[in-house]
């Protein structure tokens, strides 16, 4: 996720572009870039770092002109760097790009047979040498417009662009297709941004872009083509919102967003990785990681894997799911334990370490005491460019894009769809899973972002469920297997931000010592989607209730078993039971959020937590 952003008016444009990166921050912050043209050319600067390291080096020279566009970055392809920060440019062109093209490599070869020499490791920089060769080599009667719509056809992926060229110093041309784009509309002047909230310093006129819209923006007007070059008329929408409500998208805080968010970051995480053919066969397509080329991948006797909080929840999680589609034993650790644990190490094993960040300072440190002893590093990590992804020997990022909040949620989803991926193309290679069932996992995968769509639209009940227990003074969240690993992240999310004396147990342990704390002031949240164990799980469920404990059972949609034992039941939609850690927490995260509300605490800033810890 980036920000990009857009001027064209009588102003000077540096500092109205700055002004709108400042808003657009939140949306990536590892380098910032602006191109802006004045007296026929196109002055562009950028710089590596947050938005303070451009803004210090423009000050010293401000480029003048009243035409510019600008961008901050969250890298995908290729690391944080001077010269892979937006804009690229070819030519006498500049465009700024938020989103992934999935078909860069291809693209990139293409161009290069035709001499074009890259310069950075972006797939961005493909899309200004695409638009530059065909406004340069194909017949010019399409001028700039057309050079862009010609290499729109080229593009997959995800993609929000503004184009400037020195040669056409009156206007912008821009186009969004699964990334969002907003024009703002001013007297005289029109503005771009990839979020409402850096536009309303000027405006709050305003024409959201459809699906492949492709608008050019003029001074005193502003043309608006279908993806296939119809012109079409739009009317701007008034928005009275307040600033900081905008930067939040109108939610009333950044984890309640980031809750919000996780149908978008699990498509994000994986349509580039899912591949399905014409015959409706699937494969999964890891460009990071080849099995055909490394036997590591289909001899190692052991898989291990390290991590902190909730991206060790997410690591349990990968354990159930490794062991059951691979039949590989796995090991799980904490990274703090694992750096001083006299392991037993085989270099063999697949070594997998776990971080959103990249920068969790226990879980740097276990994978550098692994790679001491020789393992290959797979990392997972949220962030391109940290020092995980750089030390790691391979890379599945999670692209969730930006997470603010201190409690992670969608992160930690979106670290659920790597390790279910790797679990099913490793399972598959080693003959463990049969082509019928592969097809019909990663169908049941590919519905996901739909059904936690579907999921959320639920959420007033667990408003109403949290309105009556947020003050519980012991909250136990307890399932088996992948039920237990959500039930222990579920737990540390009302820790964190309820400040709650909640804990949870694998369901089966309860009757070893924690069914002493149950009583009266007790809600015991069971997490039942093991349909093989409910009956197990139905005892436990009868154990906590005679004791006095409120009982809320989460469980699938259509089923019944638990519906007279306990006080609530809250559904989530069916899919299968080894997927289901992808949905059931969302509930208990929404529980969290709304608890932590009605308490008056603020739950994107818990009191004594950092969102990283790079300190031991
Ligand atoms: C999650 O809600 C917490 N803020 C925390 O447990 C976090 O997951 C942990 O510190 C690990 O962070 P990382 O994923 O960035 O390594």
């Amino acid at each position: 996720m980036c920000g990009i952003t857009g001027y064209i008016g009588f102003q000077e444009a540096a500092p109205i572009l700055l002004g709108a990166l400042k808003k657009l921050e939140y949306r990536g912050y590892d380098s910032a870039g602006v191109a802006v043209l004045g007296r026929g050319q196109l002055k562009v600067s950028k710089a590596k770092g947050d938005l303070s390291v451009l803004e210090e080096r423009l000050g010293r020279e401000m480029p003048e002109g009243t035409l510019g566009i600008g961008h901050t970055r969250w890298a995908t392809h290729g690391e944080p760097s001077d010269v892979n920060s937006h804009p690229h440019v070819a030519g006498r062109i500049a465009v700024v790009h938020n989103g992934i093209i999935e078909n860069y490599r291809r693209l990139k070869e293409w161009l290069e047979a035709r001499n074009v020499v890259f310069l950075s490791d972006t797939d961005t920089e493909v899309i200004v040498h695409l638009i530059n060769y065909h406004y340069t080599n194909v017949s010019g009667d399409g001028g700039l417009f057309g050079a862009v719509r010609e290499a729109l056809l080229q593009l997959e992926g995800s993609y929000a662009l503004a184009v400037v060229s020195a040669d056409f110093p009156d206007r912008i041309i821009a186009v969004r297709k699964d990334s969002p784009l907003i024009v703002g509309l001013g007297k005289g002047e029109y503005f771009l941004a990839s979020d409402v909230s850096a536009l309303l310093a000027h405006t709050r006129e305003v024409c959201y872009l459809e699906e492949q819209e492709i608008t050019v923006l003029y001074r005193d007007h502003a043309d608006f083509f279908t993806g296939e070059g119809e012109r079409v008329i739009r009317t701007p929408v008034h928005v009275d919102w307040d600033t900081e409500a905008a930067e939040k998208g109108g939610f009333e805080h950044f984890m309640l967003k980031e809750i919000h968010e996780q149908p978008r970051a699990f498509t994000d995480t994986l349509r580039p990785r899912l591949k399905r053919s014409g015959t409706g066969d699937y494969a999964i397509d890891f460009e990071e990681i080849s099995f055909d080329e490394d036997e590591t991948w289909t001899t190692a006797p052991r898989i291990v894997i390290t991590a902190c909080g909730t991206a060790w929840h997410a690591a349990m999680v990968g354990k159930y799911a490794l062991e059951h589609f691979t039949r590989i034993p796995v090991e799980v650790d904490v990274a703090s334990e694992y750096r001083y644990r006299n392991v037993v190490f085989n270099p063999k094993d697949i070594f997998i370490v776990v971080s959103q960040s990249g920068e969790t300072a226990d879980t740097l440190a276990a994978m550098r005491f692994a790679r001491k002893e020789g393992a290959r590093i797979l990392a997972i990590t949220n962030v391109v460019g940290s020092t995980l992804a750089r030390e790691a020997d391979l890379v599945l990022h999670t692209w969730a894009g930006p997470e603010i909040a201190v409690a992670s949620t969608k992160a930690f989803t979106s670290q659920l769809i790597c390790l279910y991926l790797l679990a099913l193309k490793l399972g598959r290679a080693r003959s463990r899973i049969s082509g019928n069932d592969y097809r019909r996992y990663l169908a049941s995968l590919e519905a996901i972002p739909a059904q936690a769509e579907e999921l959320l639209a639920r959420k007033e009940a667990i408003q109403r469920f949290a309105s009556r227990h947020f003050n519980k003074s012991k909250v136990f969240f307890m399932g088996r297997q992948f039920d237990y690993a959500v039930s222990l992240e579920s737990a540390l999310k009302l820790k964190e931000i309820n400040y709650t004396h909640s804990e949870a147990f694998a369901a089966g342990e309860l009757k070893h010592g924690p069914i002493a704390l149950m009583d009266r002031d007790t809600l015991a949240v069971t997490i039942a989607t093991q349909t093989r164990l409910f009956d197990k799980t139905a005892s436990n469920i009868q154990e906590v209730r005679s004791r006095g404990a409120s009982s809320l059972v989460i469980t699938w949609d259509g089923e019944h078993s638990f519906d007279t034992i306990t006080d609530e039941v809250f559904r989530i939609p069916k899919t299968e039971d080894t997927f289901s850690p992808l949905l059931s927490v969302i509930p208990a995260q929404l529980f969290a959020y709304y608890c932590s509300v009605l308490r008056g605490n603020n739950p994107d800033k818990p009191r004594n937590l950092a969102k990283s810890v790079t300190v031991e």
